[in-house]
């Protein structure tokens, strides 16, 4: 059996109380932090001060998902500011193979994310590059959605390409994520599990990310 990660997402916690919700997911692999400008995406969260506050407080290391327009220009400032992992998106970068070198030189892991209609197959030559692929199983933007299950074999692509050329690139999805739809999108290939709902959502959030951890783990 490979067991999983489970990265919370903190658009689902009260972000009045983030430090006490944090607290609340410490048997969490990483906490996910949802980044969006109000461009890239139709919703606003919070930007880099906020994210290194949380940084000092968090049990947990920190996941960033940027859902910002100009990702070459802002990512690597998240990667300065020591985050384990910083994840751009694809659409929202005009040199992703520049910005993951910039990451990763950085010290932190590099991260892309593709939307749910974008396609994965211009990026293949890349993956080397990367140390996770983010495939988006709702549209970003908003917490609360139905997994996507037209991405399904955009994952089982994703988890072909990397078994056929023995790059170590995780396969992390995010939106929709419950204990059901974790199933399906485990036997597809995804091995790093986002979410926001599922555990935030739950009367025991600790409790939830065992359960999510044991139904994604094959
Ligand atoms: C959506 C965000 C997700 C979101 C997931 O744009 O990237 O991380 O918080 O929330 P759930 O798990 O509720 O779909
Ligand atoms: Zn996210």
């Amino acid at each position: 059996m490979t067991q999983c990660c489970i990265n919370p997402s903190i658009l689902s916690a009260d972000f009045v109380n983030l430090e006490a919700e944090l607290q609340k997911i410490s048997n969490a692999d990483s906490v996910h932090v949802d980044v969006m400008d109000n461009h890239f995406v139709p919703n606003l969260t919070l930007g880099l001060p906020v994210v290194q506050r949380i940084q000092a407080v968090s049990p947990v290391p920190l996941d960033a998902h940027l859902m910002i327009s100009d990702a070459d220009r802002w990512a690597p400032g998240y990667a300065d500011a020591g985050l384990a992992s910083v994840t751009f998106h694809a659409e929202a970068s005009i040199a992703p193979v520049k910005l993951a070198r910039e990451l990763r030189a950085r010290g932190s892991k590099a991260g892309m994310a593709l939307r749910p209609a974008t396609a994965l197959e211009p990026y293949l030559d890349m993956l080397s590059e990367l140390d996770m692929l983010l495939i988006m199983t709702v549209e970003p933007g908003f917490g609360g959605q139905a997994f996507l299950d037209l991405t399904l074999p955009k994952i089982r692509r994703a988890r072909a390409a990397i078994e056929g050329s023995g790059v170590n690139v995780a396969i992390q999805v995010d939106g929709g994520i419950t204990e059901e739809t974790i199933v399906r999108a485990a036997e597809a290939g995804a091995n790093v599990f986002v979410a926001g709902s599922a555990v935030y959502g739950a009367a025991d959030p600790s409790g939830a990310i065992d359960r999510l951890r044991k139904a994604g783990s094959l």
